[in-house]
C-alpha cells in the first residue's frame, strides 16, 4: 500500500507504484490528517508493507498512539518517502524485509535510503534475546559493486569483524565501536570457536570470507564448530550463512561462459587431504569430460602440484583446449589470461590465481581487441 498525504507526493506514489508494479501496491490518498494516516497503516496485515508519501512529522503524529498501546502497535514493514522522493528512510520492520524494500524504492528514485527505527521493533510472545547472532558472509572476488547488499548491511551492524586480515581490509572502513579480529589465514576452526563463543555472549558477529564463504571457506569451518560443540549455548545462538560471488564465477564471467556446460570445482591445496586423493579427482574430473575450475592451484610452499595437475590433465584433453587463468579478479590488479593447455606454464599461476581448464567442447571467439572470448556451449554432442 502506497498512502500519500498531500498532492505534491502525487507524483511520487506514482513512480513508486511503477517501480513496485509486481506487488501491485494501490495508491490511498489521506491528506496530512496523522490520525487517517494511522488508521490506514493499521488495516495493514502483518507481511503487508506500508510506504507513505509523507512527512516524518505526520508520520510520526500517526504512529505516537501505536508505541504506547500494544493492541494498536504496527507490525507491518513501513518506509516513508518524502515528497519530493529525495529522501527514503526505512523506519520499521526488519525482520520483514524494510531495508530490502527501502533500498529497493530509493534505487527507483535515483537516491540513496537511509534507517531511522524509532518504532520499537516488537517480536510476537519471543523472550528477550539472549543470543547473538552469528553471520559468516562472503566479500565475492573484491570488487565493492559485486557484493551483495545483505552482506554490506551485515557488516554495517556487525560488533565483531573476524577473518582473515586480507579479506577484513577487503570489506571495508569500520566504525570505530566495531570491533575487528582479524588473524592468520590457516587457523579457521580457532577463528569459528571464537565467533560462537562471542555470539552466544550476545554479541553481533560477522566471519569474513572471500568469494562465497561455502566454497573453499569459512562456513564448513563454522559447521564443523557447531557440530563438535561442547558448549550448548552455541547451538542457539542465529546463525546465517550469506553467499557471495565465488572466484569461479567472477573469472568465468570475465572471459565469457567457460562454465556453460557441466563443470567441476577442486582445490589443488594439499593441506587438507592427500595429493593422491586430488590426483584422482582430476583424473575422473578429466575422463567424465567436465570443465575445471582450480582454486589454490598454486603457493611458494606447493610449487609443484599445479605442475603435476597439468601433466595429467594433458594425457586426456587436446594441446590446444582453452585455458583461463583468472588473477585477482574484482581487484585492482585484475588479469585475465586465456591460453592454451599446452602453453599454460606454472609460472604464469599463483596462489590469487583461479584457473579454468576448458572440456573437449570449450571454444574460443577472437574478440575485436585481439583477445579471445571462451565460452562452453550448452549441449554436448551425442554419441
Ligand atoms: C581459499 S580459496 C577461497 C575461495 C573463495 N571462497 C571463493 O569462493 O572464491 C582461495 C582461492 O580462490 C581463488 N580466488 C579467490 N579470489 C580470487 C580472485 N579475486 N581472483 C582470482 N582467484 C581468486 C584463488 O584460486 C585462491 O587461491
Amino acid at each position: 500500500m502506497i498512502v500519500v498525504t498531500s498532492i505534491a507526493g502525487q507524483s511520487t506514489a506514482a513512480r513508486i507504484q511503477t517501480a513496485l508494479a509486481d506487488t501491485c501496491p494501490e495508491i490511498i490518498p489521506t491528506g496530512a490528517d496523522s490520525v487517517a494516516l494511522g488508521q490506514t497503516l493499521q488495516t495493514l496485515t502483518h507481511d503487508q508493507a506500508g510506504i507513505v508519501v509523507g512527512t516524518l512529522d505526520v508520520l510520526l503524529s500517526a504512529l505516537a498512539p501505536r508505541l504506547v498501546d500494544p493492541a494498536q502497535r504496527l507490525r507491518s514493514p513501513i518506509v516513508l518517502v518524502t515528497p519530493d522522493g529525495a529522501s527514503v528512510i526505512a523506519i520499521s520492520g526488519v525482520a520483514q524485509g524494510v531495508d530490502a524494500l527501502a533500498r529497493q524504492i530509493a534505487t527507483a528514485l535515483g537516491v540513496r535510503a537511509v534507517t531511522l527505527r524509532p518504532v520499537p521493533e516488537h517480536v510476537d510472545a519471543a523472550p528477550a534475546r539472549t543470543t547473538g547472532r552469528l553471520a559468516v558472509i562472503g566479500l565475492g572476488p573484491g570488487a565493492p559493486e559485486w557484493m551483495a547488499p545483505a552482506v554490506r548491511d551485515e557488516l554495517t551492524r556487525a560488533q565483531d569483524i573476524i577473518g582473515y586480515t586480507t579479506y577484513v581490509r577487503l570489506a571495508g572502513i569500520f566504525r570505530p565501536d566495531q570491533r575487528i579480529l582479524d588473524s592468520d589465514n590457516r587457523c579457521e576452526l580457532e577463528r569459528a570457536r571464537l565467533a560462537f563463543e562471542l555470539a552466544a555472549q550476545g554479541r553481533q558477529v560477522v566471519v569474513v570470507s572471500s568469494g562465497d564463504p561455502g566454497v573453499f571457506a569459512m562456513a564448513a569451518a563454522v559447521m564443523e564448530a557447531l557440530d563438535c560443540a561442547t558448549n550448548s549455548s552455541w547451538h542457539s545462538v542465529e546463525l546465517a550463512i550469506l553467499p557471495g560471488i565465488s572466484a569461479a564465477q567472477a573469472v568465468a564471467a570475465k572471459s565469457g561462459a567457460p562454465l556453460g556446460h557441466d563443470f567441476c570445482v577442486l582445490s589443488l591445496s594439499d593441506n587438507l587431504k592427500p595429493w593422491s586423493q586430488i590426483e584422482r579427482r582430476l583424473e575422473y574430473a578429466a575422463l567424465a569430460d567436465l570443465v575445471i575450475a582450480l582454486y589454490n592451484p598454486s603457493s611458494k610452499a606447493r610449487p609443484w602440484q599445479l605442475g603435476q595437475a597439468l601433466e595429467r590433465l594433458r594425457h586426456h584433453r587436446r594441446p590446444e583446449t582453452p585455458v583461463v587463468l583468472g588473477r585477482d579478479v574484482g581487484r585492482s590488479a585484475e588479469q585475465i589470461t586465456v591460453t592454451t593447455l599446452d602453453g599454460v606454464r606454472p609460472e604464469q599461476v599463483d596462489m590469487r590465481t583461479l584457473v579454468i581448464i576448458g572440456s573437449s567442447q570449450t571454444r574460443r571467439i577472437r574478440r575485436p581487441d585481439g583477445t579471445d572470448w571462451v565460452y562452453t556451449p550448452r549441449w554436448y554432442p551425442g554419441d
